[in-house]
């Protein structure tokens, strides 16, 4: 049974991952390279739970013991040596980097934890062949705002044990996530739909066919999205999405081409909510 869980990364995914294990009540580690992305990862945290607590959703006192059940570290052998059985990766979406977390993780952790990678798209098997413990790596691909989004993906490499995913399983029931198990194919199934409507969404603004307030205010009106296909790209990160369309176009063809106009904000440094600016500007 899992008590302890290590996360590696602390941007949007990790942070809220983070948060949502320790209103699970697990004891949580999170690890980041520098204490500046500690400092905001702790920051979001506490936002988010201020957040709950004015609603109601959680009392003073909950949100003392949450934060009391999260350690940091600067030091990948901390997480390693936590007593974490349960160990959730959630860097940059870059396949080499992955790999070598995945690599580093395989030599100092005790060999019966599990590894989990938070990867949208990337594949599992992959990851795990970095490893000397394949049967112990599996996807946990949470959705963003973690507290607020009810699902978790998971996918099983080609290696990955029937124990393994019980464990992640457990784990989602304990934090309250439903989860939908997919096959380890480049996005999954969630990251096959998505990026292709978003993508799309930046073809409609670049072929100047309407505005982008109309293409988000169409997606909430006629389809009942929460939030506009170019809103949720600002708040994911433009560059996560260039780097997910990348791929499946490598992967898998044509149809997940990136438009032109998605790289030039990316080449601009627009990424969206996190910048300050994206396809909107913000405060
Ligand atoms: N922490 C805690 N609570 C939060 C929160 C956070 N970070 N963000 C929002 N909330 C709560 C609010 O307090 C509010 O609570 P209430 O219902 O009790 O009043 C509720 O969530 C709704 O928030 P808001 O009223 O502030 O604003 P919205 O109604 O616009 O909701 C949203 C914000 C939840 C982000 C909503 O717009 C939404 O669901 N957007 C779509 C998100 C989505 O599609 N995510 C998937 C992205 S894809 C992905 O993650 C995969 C990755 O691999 C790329």
């Amino acid at each position: 049974m899992v008590k302890k869980i290590g996360i590696v990364g602390t941007g949007i995914m990790g942070n809220g991952i983070t948060q949502v294990a320790a209103q699970a009540g697990y004891e949580v580690i999170m690890r980041d390279l520098e204490q500046k992305f500690i400092d905001r990862a702790s920051d979001t945290i506490k936002k988010s739970l201020g957040m709950m607590k004015e609603k109601g959703k959680i009392t003073a006192d909950e949100v003392n013991q949450v934060l009391g059940r999260i350690k940091t570290t600067l030091d990948l052998k901390d997480v390693a040596t936590s007593g974490a059985e349960l160990i959730i990766e959630a860097v940059p979406e870059d396949l080499h980097l992955k790999k070598e977390v995945f690599r580093e993780l395989d030599e100092i952790c005790p060999k019966e934890t599990v590894l989990a990678t938070n990867t949208s798209s990337l594949s599992i098997t992959v990851i795990a062949a970095a490893t000397k413990r394949p049967e112990k790596v599996i996807g946990m691909h949470f959705s963003n705002p973690v507290p607020v989004m009810m699902g978790v993906e998971l996918i099983k490499g080609r290696d990955t044990s029937e124990e393994t995913l019980e464990l992640a399983k457990e784990v989602c029931r304990k934090m309250g996530k439903e989860f939908f198990v997919a096959a380890d194919f480049p996005g999954f199934a969630g990251n096959r739909m998505l990026p292709l409507f978003a993508n799309e969404a930046f073809y409609l603004l670049w072929e100047n066919i309407a505005s982008a307030e109309d293409i988000d205010r169409m997606c909430k009106v006629l389809l009942r999205h929460p939030m506009g296909p170019l809103e949720l790209a600002d708040f994911t990160g433009l560059d996560t999405l260039l780097s997910v369309l990348e791929y499946l176009h490598k992967e898998i063809g044509e149809k997940y081409r990136p438009c032109p106009l998605l790289k030039q904000f990316v080449a601009a440094g627009h990424l969206g909510r996190k910048t300050g600016r994206g396809v909107y500007k913000y405060s």
